[in-house]
């Protein structure tokens, strides 16, 4: 098993410090337009430098019909380059690789936010979504390609695409919804192409020594798990792909589908054949103990999201005392705030049931206690 404060390579881009990884973060910090405030800028540099070898943006919409979520980071315009570099280099000041996620919500936009109706891989009477034209289409998978390459002048390391959490790449796996007739929707084949079509056009794009990662949900979202594995396998099969990060909620929890019954997803996927791919994956590691399992269970590195809240430093603290654990929530404000979150931050993490204590007192709830939303 390797240490956690060991460097970790990649097949392409540059290596990792070490192998703790700070989770896509959303944190509704940004400026309206998508440029970078300084409350994003502490919030992620003091991640850089509490010990995260690699540090992650919040998702980040690649198109402006895409939003998923107010105050949220974009990468979709030339107006944001300046904000991504100063964020990217004062990342690398603080010896953390910088990484920036590439998003699109599909039919999870608001209507509010963006002021039209959601676009989709089908039509939705619930949001209202509109299935996307196949040039549409393609035009996602163009604007993944050109965002990807805008953080690379940025000077970020990589980026990961955000094919998670039944955001629009996930909502192309879905097998009851997306009946599309073109080579976009129907079989697995179609249904899975625009990961494949991404990928592809980021690594053109970008050239080789650019980090390409990916984000997958395993299950619930719309997808099947046999499906995901093999998405995986054929990831895995490009010889472009450096990370596969699993967002699993809990990085020990078994799998729902009875195809899987009585296995750990995480798991199913350590056994599978990774080629040059390092695997990652998120949920619940809360104290270095959970940490070590997750190394343990065959990750090559853990990516962490509430500990890093709550917990800067996190990182280094597990370095100084394997037994160290996040704070146990809820938190308060005041120490939310002297962890480099600004009331706005605060307020979506209302958002998290049990994660923020209205009032001072002792704290009601260990470390495993708080599970927040989707
Ligand atoms: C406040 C908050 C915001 C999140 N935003 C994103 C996001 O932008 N992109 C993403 O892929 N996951 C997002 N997630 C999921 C986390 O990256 C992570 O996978 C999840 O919280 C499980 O890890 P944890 O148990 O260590 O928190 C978010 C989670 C939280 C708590």
């Amino acid at each position: 098993m390797p240490d956690l404060f060991e460097p970790v390579s990649f097949a392409h881009g540059p290596s990792s410090p070490n192998r703790v990884m700070l989770s896509p973060l959303t944190n509704q910090q940004s400026h309206a337009d998508g440029t970078l405030s300084d409350e994003e800028l502490r919030w992620l540099v003091m991640r850089a430098e509490g010990g995260f070898g690699i540090t992650t943006t919040c998702a980040s919409h690649v198109l402006e019909r895409g939003q998923g979520f107010p105050g949220q980071l974009g990468c979709f315009s030339d107006d944001h380059l300046p904000g991504l570099t100063r964020l990217a280099s004062a990342i690398h000041e603080r010896g953390s690789r910088a990484l920036v996620q590439l998003h699109h919500a599909g039919l999870r936009s608001p209507v509010e936010l963006i002021g039209h109706s959601p676009v989709a891989p089908f039509d939705d009477a619930e949001t209202g979504a509109r299935a996307l034209t196949t040039s549409e289409v393609e035009g996602v998978v163009e604007a993944f390609a050109v965002a990807a390459l805008r953080c690379r002048r940025a000077g970020f390391d990589g980026v990961e695409i955000h094919g998670a959490h039944g955001y629009l790449l996930c909502q192309f796996l879905d097998p009851e919804r997306n009946r599309r007739d073109d080579r976009y929707g129907g079989t697995f084949e179609d249904r899975s192409r625009i990961f494949l079509e991404i990928v592809e056009a980021v690594r053109e794009r970008c050239g080789g020594d650019f980090l390409l990662a990916v984000r997958l949900s395993p299950e619930r979202f719309g997808v099947s798990t046999a499906e995901v594995v093999e998405l995986y396998r054929r990831l895995v099969a490009t010889g472009e792909v450096d990370l596969i990060d699993l967002s699993l909620w809990d990085v020990f929890k078994e799998a729902i589908d009875p195809a899987f019954e009585g296995r750990r997803l995480v798991d199913v996927f350590a056994e599978l054949d990774r080629g040059t791919v390092r695997l990652g994956a998120a949920g619940k590691l809360y104290a270095g103990a959970d940490l070590r399992a997750a190394l343990d269970a065959g990750l090559d590195l853990v990516v962490l999201g509430r500990a890093a809240i709550t917990n800067h430093d996190f990182p280094r603290r597990v370095e100084a005392d394997p037994d160290a654990a996040m704070r146990a929530l809820p938190v308060r404000v005041e120490t939310l705030h002297a962890e480099g979150l600004s009331d706005r931050f605060v307020d979506y993490m209302r958002g998290w049931r049990g994660f923020v204590a209205e009032e001072p007192g002792p704290a009601v709830h260990g470390p495993r206690g708080g599970r927040g939303g989707t």
